[in-house]
């Protein structure tokens, strides 16, 4: 496809190297396989690509982001990495994954979150918002808390029994045991690699408000569960405890890991702090009962919802009535913002989202069918903590990191409401595909150039699989862009490129979702290098990996039935994050950037995305009339 303009403009160097860029063209097709010597267990193992076929991708992405001097360079180093290293790290590489269920899963649990240091805060935790609701007093608030820790009982009873019904891919059934991590679960801070903890079989739940931690049981001494009258006046006793603030110990949580990693050898030295520590990490999940979020000029609903999920208003607002280490912290506002901050490391948000749509459908059943009473209901247990002085030090000092994190963070969420998924099927299109060309569209036609783009794909349709990057940026996504932006190109001219652009990216999210993408194989290769003291090849090294790697937007799709979206911080300093929830008739995206980089605005991309669904549209219908 590039050979003759590349020849014209860099000549035969790029002839020769080519030709693993087109031995790759063939191979791609038939990527269906699955490793041999399958587990018997039933899902099948996560495959290996080939080279040929990984790195014929690679190129191929990384085209659009090079000039074609750079291109010439990466394909002569990928040629020479072929050849050579990349061969012996393959062997070495399917070697691993003959023995081991899943041969990326521990590796992608350290790399992607155990060994990341950033704080979870912004760079990793996303927030999901459940639908607002409004409460008429603190108890309205309260019996609404007691419900929703109802219907978690339940969740986790369907859980516990294996009754949630199995995830499918069209006929495939997915890997479930994500689920699993949901409730329970903890990532404690350790050096120079945090640890996960897991009591799924804890009986109680933490409280928090004004930065209190509480204990609360679940059942009574009968062991039966505690009934939403009975869970309505544990929540009273834990607010009439904690009418002041407490020093804001949960803040550490939000700290850049190594800095919550010293302060939490300081924290511990104290028996009684150990004890309250322990509690928290054992328990089954958060809930933070959050005091009001101030109102900031200009920010929309779903804006203020997506700060007071991710960061909570910083220390001055909700940052110290969290735990950020949990995997699942609900908030619940006063200002009627529900939804829950999700600690990354143990799920991918589709197993979050299916809890919310399930919580939401469950809390509007008929409130006498619930939990009757338990007998033996023990009070709530305040949990302790003596902050001395070496203990405010660290509190001050994360404070002030969480405050400027929260400054920092620049969202714009929002409802596109003009149309939703069901026009884009409508017009035979992949409504996934579509979206995603309109943020390569909008990312274009602000800087025009194109942005490395990561869409997660779930591969959970394997063993243990969590995800792989779709690279949605590509030479057809760049096309389109152009297309749109070109006065002289017809609306059929616009609507060809962008069903071109659409196939190349749903054929990369088909190759994904069956573990053959690019950026998992080449993480396995990199990673084979390091640990068998290979020293790295300059394959690595190269422009077109930093680039490429470099993800100016990440994104992703988080669906629910009710009116939900989920939220989270860029990738990068100078990216942008974009979560969505594509709807039948309107669409919820969540749009993040830092405000300390000049040259990004959530609001700006904002703008682009929804004039590019715009004009989208307006191409579509046309070309559609122009045929009736
Ligand atoms: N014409 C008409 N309809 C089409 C179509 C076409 N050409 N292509 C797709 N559709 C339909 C589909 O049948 C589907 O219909 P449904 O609403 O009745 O189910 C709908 O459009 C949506 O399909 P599509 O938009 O193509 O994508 P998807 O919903 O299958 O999602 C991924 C694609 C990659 C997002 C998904 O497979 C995935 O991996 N999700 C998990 C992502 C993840 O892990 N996120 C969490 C990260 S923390």
């Amino acid at each position: 496809m590039y050979q003759s303009t590349l020849r014209a403009v860099t000549g035969q160097r790029i002839k020769q190297n080519l030709s693993i860029y087109l031995k790759g063209a063939s191979m791609v097709k038939s990527n269906t396989m699955t490793v041999k010597n399958m587990a018997t267990k039933a899902l099948p193992r996560l495959p290996v690509p080939t080279l040929d076929q990984t790195l014929y991708k690679y190129l191929e992405s990384v085209r659009p982001l090079l000039s074609n001097e750079e291109f010439a360079k990466t394909l002569e180093l990928t040629e020479k990495f072929a050849n050579t290293d990349g061969a012996k790290l393959q062997a070495l590489l399917l070697e691993k994954a003959h023995e081991a269920e899943n041969w990326l899963a521990d590796w992608w649990l350290n790399a992607a979150y155990l060994d990341f240091r950033s704080p979870l805060v912004v760079w990793s935790s996303p927030g999901q918002l459940m639908p607002f609701t409004h409460f008429k007093d603190i108890h309205d608030r309260l019996l609404y808390i007691a419900n929703v820790i109802e219907a978690t009982i339940e969740y986790k009873k369907l859980i516990d029994d294996d009754k949630i019904p199995v995830d499918m891919m069209g006929k495939e059934p997915l890997d479930m045991q994500q689920y699993k991590k949901v409730f329970g679960t903890c990532r404690n801070p350790a050096l120079p690699r945090d640890v996960q903890e897991f009591n799924p079989q804890s009986n109680h739940i933490i409280v928090a408000h004004r930065n209190h931690f509480f204990k609360v049981n679940l059942c009574g001494k009968d062991g039966n569960k505690l009934s939403v009258n009975q869970l309505v006046s544990q929540l009273k006793y834990c607010i009439e405890l904690s009418k002041t603030s407490a020093p804001a110990v949960g803040i550490l949580t939000s700290d850049h890991r190594d800095n919550w990693s010293i302060a939490y050898q300081v924290l511990m030295q104290d028996e009684t702090n150990r004890n309250s520590v322990d509690a928290i990490q054992k328990s089954l999940y958060v809930m933070s009962i959050d005091q009001a979020m101030p109102k900031i000029e200009g920010q929309n609903r779903h804006t203020e919802a997506s700060h007071q999920l991710i960061h909570g208003g910083g220390s001055k607002v909700n940052g110290g009535n969290r735990w950020f280490d949990k995997t699942v912290q609900f908030i619940i506002g006063e200002n009627g913002v529900n939804g829950l901050c999700y600690e990354h490391s143990p799920a991918e948000g589709v197993p979050i989202a299916v809890m919310v749509d399930f919580l939401v459908e469950y809390m509007k059943r008929d409130g006498s069918k619930g939990i009757p009473d338990a007998d033996g209901v023990e009070l709530p247990i305040h949990l302790e903590f003596n902050v001395n002085a070496d203990v405010e030090k660290e509190i001050i000092k994360s404070c002030k990191n969480l405050d400027a994190l929260a400054a920092d963070l620049d969202m714009d969420s929002f409802s596109f409401d003009v149309y939703g998924k069901e026009f884009v099927k409508k017009h035979k299109i992949s409504p996934d595909s579509y979206i995603q060309m309109a943020m390569q569209y909008a990312f274009y036609r602000m800087y025009n150039y194109p942005g490395a783009h990561y869409e997660s794909a779930a591969t959970r349709k394997y063993l243990h699989g969590r995800t792989e990057t779709i690279r949605s940026c590509s030479t057809q996504s760049v096309a389109f862009a152009r297309a749109m932006m070109d006065d002289a190109k017809t609306p059929e001219d616009k609507v060809k490129s962008l069903r071109e652009a659409v196939d190349s990216h749903k054929k990369y999210t088909v190759d994904a979702l069956n573990g053959f993408g690019v950026d998992r194989h080449l993480l396995g290769l990199k990673l084979t290098s390091l640990e068998q003291n290979i020293s790295l090849n300059p394959f690595f090294k190269d422009v077109a990996f930093t680039k490429s790697n470099s993800f100016r937007l990440s994104t992703s799709q988080v669906a629910t039935k009710c009116d939900a979206f989920m939220c989270y911080g860029p990738l990068v300093m100078d990216g942008y994050g974009c979560c969505y929830n594509p709807r039948s008739n309107n669409i919820n995206f969540a749009v993040s950037s830092m405000h300390s980089n000049p040259d990004t605005r959530s609001s700006q991309f904002r703008e682009a995305l929804e004039h590019s669904l715009l004009d989208m549209h307006d191409i579509l219908v046309r070309v559609q009339k122009s045929k009736l």
